[in-house]
């Protein structure tokens, strides 16, 4: 029974093209920016190509070998390779970061349906930098319109992980990416046409690595497990829905090179435009939201009607994009909750639906009223970004990784990865030597580095 619903889920939306729209989504186009703005920049860029390269794509494959072999949810999936262990843990972890995650996110992809409705009204014409900033920090700071657009986002989200309107997502999604991808590439170009955004290209190629400490190296370490949805089993449940006959390795390779060069991509557009306009790169989580419309403005101001076609174009193509990953991060609670406590999947989403709209209410509350209210120098909204991202989903990769590269039977290891020999695999041992050595020597580094652990 259980088998069957999530078969349902998974195999009509096409599971590569689902693990494809979790990795893409606001991770690429709203945090990648905001992270390396705070952290510098290109050197920044460069740990993070180098953390997606030696522990996100192996990671990746690992999510995949357990999760095709297993063919269960991601808690399950531990209790089938490793019966009677602890190994459980790390898929109740990730189920755990899952739900925090979601809380917030919806927030942040709430507010990507008050810019859809901002600029189809014409909200940005004749505005300068300036008045964009002022529109996010009052929108931001208002109690009510945020917290009404993050849970519409979550019933949203809800009504299709319920109701299952898999065939509308998957033909929206084929769509859907190549467009974003398109229209990321023109906004690309005019960003770079302004008038002195030259700064902004030295800003995203010029590394000093001088600048680079334990918190650089944690941010960009978080922003790779986050971007490319690692380390809490979203990747395993997805790979679950696998045929036997998909490649595992080149599936992992594919979806990390879409993501990373989606989040390049928005990178190329909002520092350019930022520099141009003089924003500042370190804002945090609201740089997309200040920077953009000005593209919009300066580059097709005088056109009004293309300047807010292309601007609802792209806020609703961002809303799709954080959607297809709202789905993964909601799939995954709700299938540990209906598969391991026996409730229907109905009940088990209310759950997870109702507690994340609690949740996602205060973490949108934290930025606006109740500001004041810290710990650890952070707002609720920063303070789940920081355990989930930083903490939790590095975390669950190390596991992942141990997992695979030390508890699995490598002939099981070798013949997923491999299809039973049917694929050559030159590189199997570089693979299983970054998984056994390179990704859990580094990520521990990085861990101890940063929170001062030894
Ligand atoms: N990868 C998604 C994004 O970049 C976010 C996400 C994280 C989704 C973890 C699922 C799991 O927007």
């Amino acid at each position: 029974m259980t088998t069957n619903n999530r078969a349902n889920f998974g195999t009509k939306l096409g599971a590569i093209l689902a693990a494809a729209g979790s990795a893409v989504g606001l991770g690429n186009i709203w945090r990648f920016p905001y992270m390396a703005g705070e952290h510098g920049g290109a050197a920044f860029i460069l740990i993070y190509l180098g953390c997606v390269l030696l522990f996100g794509a192996p990671i990746m494959m690992a999510e995949f070998v357990i999760g095709r072999h297993s063919q269960s949810n991601t808690a399950r999936a531990y209790q089938k390779l490793a019966p009677g262990t602890q190994w459980r843990w790390v898929g109740r972890m990730g189920v755990l970061a899952g739900f925090l995650i979601l809380s917030y996110y919806s927030v942040v992809s709430g507010w990507t349906l008050e810019y859809i409705c901002a600029a189809g009204l014409g909200h940005f014409a004749d505005k300068g930098p300036a008045d964009f900033v002022n529109l996010y920090n009052n929108f931001v700071g208002n109690p009510w319109i945020p917290v009404l657009w993050a849970v519409a986002f979550l019933l949203i989200t809800h009504f299709i992980v319920v109701k299952g309107v898999e065939k509308g997502i998957e033909r929206s999604s084929k769509l859907m990416m190549p467009l974003l991808f398109l229209l990321l590439l023109v906004l690309a170009v005019c960003a770079l046409l302004l008038p002195g955004a030259g700064r902004g290209i030295e800003f995203l190629m010029k590394p000093d690595f001088s600048k680079v400490n334990g918190s650089v190296l944690l941010s960009a370490m978080g922003q790779a497990f986050f971007s490319l949805s690692l380390g809490m089993g979203c990747m395993c449940t997805y790979a679950s829905y696998f045929k036997p006959n998909t490649n595992l390795p080149k599936t992992a390779l594919s979806v990390s090179l879409i993501d990373t060069s989606v989040a390049i991509l928005a990178g190329l557009i909002i520092f350019p435009a930022a520099f141009a306009v003089g924003i500042q790169p370190d804002q945090g989580p609201g740089l997309l939201f200040v920077t953009l419309p000005n593209v919009f403005q300066q580059a097709f101001g005088h056109v009004p009607f293309i300047a807010s076609l292309l601007a609802v174009m792209f806020y609703i193509l961002l809303a799709l994009a954080a959607l297809t990953s709202t789905i993964s991060l909601h799939e995954v609670v709700t299938a540990y909750l209906h598969e391991e406590f026996r409730l229907s999947r109905g009940k088990a989403a209310r759950m997870v639906t109702g507690g994340c709209i609690v949740l996602g209410t205060l973490c949108s509350l934290s930025l606006g009223v109740g500001r004041d209210y810290t710990l650890a120098g952070m707002t609720l909204f920063d303070l789940f970004d920081f355990v989930t991202a930083k903490l939790m989903l590095p975390l669950g990769g190390l596991f992942i990784a141990l997992f695979a590269g030390w508890y699995l039977d490598k002939k099981l290891l070798r013949d997923e990865l491999t299809n039973h020999g049917a694929l050559r695999l030159p590189v199997y041992g570089l693979i299983l030597f970054l998984l056994k050595f390179v990704a859990p020597i580094g990520i521990a580094f990085v861990f101890i580095n940063e929170l001062k652990l030894l």
